[in-house]
């Protein structure tokens, strides 16, 4: 008698155990369905990218430049980013085309520099100090944290410092294109110089941006008017790729070499993205500072040395080219670079040099 209440005992707890398995199971299998979703679609994505960029090049435009990613700041009050020295400012390169750019002055006019209007900042930007114009990369606008990293640096060494947003990007109109991004740079290039007296000006071009320095570089020297000196920071050789040459905007896929096809010549002529940093090294004699990190993930290090083999060919002196490489242990990355303590003391050697 009491066997067999035990057993109708244990038969009901297993009962029991077997609908709390079910609940688990039902739980479980809910969680991995979604699990599995997210994967098929991830993969999806991953697998049908390359295929819709080459159908689609004004997909590819907007890949290279993610001009449409911002950041949430209001651009026209810098002085919420520590730049409490500069002035926002807006400039028409062309019919339609409206610049958003910030003028930040030498860290040591901080204080007089209180209360002013723009008139007072245009005036600074002829006060014997260098100034720096700042050509940003590909994503964002200028107020992200590594280009008021940048300003800040220059305006620290007592100089100016002329931040642009091109054509499309932060609150400039228009839309980005190769010719419009050097249609821009050039534009701010004459307004600077226009102001800047006897200063010397300087390029610093970062990431794409360095193509479109390099760019205007030799345009300027071809009219007679060159920059004082050219910085190239994270700068990458790709312009006209060859068919199975990685592009570096595409670094997300390298490791997955049959995808690179779909990257190559065609989507990219498309789009006119002739930014060729090595033609134009060819032609540069503007005194040239190349800084690189030797963890960049975007423009892997072999680029810089490639750069640089470039432009000291070209300007068959070893004295106007200099290859600044910064370690990987770092972690500087692509970006990162003005976080460097020893940056400020290489700017001011090179504009020192320069200007002897
Ligand atoms: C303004 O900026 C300068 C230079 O970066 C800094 O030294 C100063 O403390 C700032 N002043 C204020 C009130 O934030």
């Amino acid at each position: 008698m009491r066997r067999r209440v035990d057993e109708s005992v244990a038969s009901k707890r297993n009962e029991e155990k077997g609908v709390k398995n079910k609940v688990q199971v039902q739980t479980r299998s809910s969680w991995w369905v979604w699990v599995k979703r997210a994967l098929i679609a991830l993969c999806t994505l991953y697998v049908t990218t390359p295929f819709v960029l080459r159908l689609f090049p004004s997909v590819m435009q907007y890949l290279v430049y993610k001009h449409a990613v911002t950041y949430f700041v209001d651009l026209s009050r810098p002085s919420d980013l520590g730049l409490n020295h500069t002035v926002n400012m807006y400039l028409t390169s062309e019919e339609g085309v409206t610049l958003g750019v910030w003028l930040t002055v030498p860290e040591q006019k901080w204080k007089e520099s209180q209360g002013k209007g723009l008139e007072w900042y245009e005036q600074s930007l002829g006060d014997g100090s260098p100034v720096f114009i700042y050509f940003h990369g590909n994503t964002g606008n200028r107020a992200a944290p590594h280009r008021v990293g940048v300003a800040n640096v220059l305006s620290s060494l007592g100089y100016h410092a002329v931040v642009i947003d091109y054509r499309g990007f932060g609150d400039s109109t228009g839309e980005p294109t190769q010719d419009g991004l050097t249609t821009d740079a050039l534009y701010l290039y004459h307004w600077v110089r226009a102001r800047s007296k006897d200063s010397p000006v300087f390029i610093w071009g970062h990431s794409l941006g360095t193509a479109v320095s390099s760019g205007i570089a030799v345009i300027l020297q071809e009219k007679g008017n060159p920059v004082d000196a050219v910085i190239l920071e994270g700068a990458f050789t790709a312009g006209k790729l060859q068919k199975g040459q990685p592009h570096p905007f595409t670094w997300y896929y390298w490791r997955f070499p049959y995808i690179q096809y779909y990257f190559s010549l065609d989507s990219i002529e498309a789009n006119k993205l002739e930014l060729s940093n090595v033609e134009n090294l060819k032609k540069m004699r503007t005194p040239l500072m190349i800084l690189h990190s030797k963890d960049d993930h975007m423009a892997p290090f072999w680029m810089a040395e490639e750069l640089y083999n470039t432009a000291k060919s070209a300007m068959k002196s070893e004295e106007k080219v200099q290859l600044v490489a910064f370690d990987g242990s770092h972690g500087y990355l692509h970006n990162g670079l003005y976080r460097d303590p020893a940056l400020p003391n290489y700017i001011r050697e090179f504009v020192q040099s320069v200007a002897k």
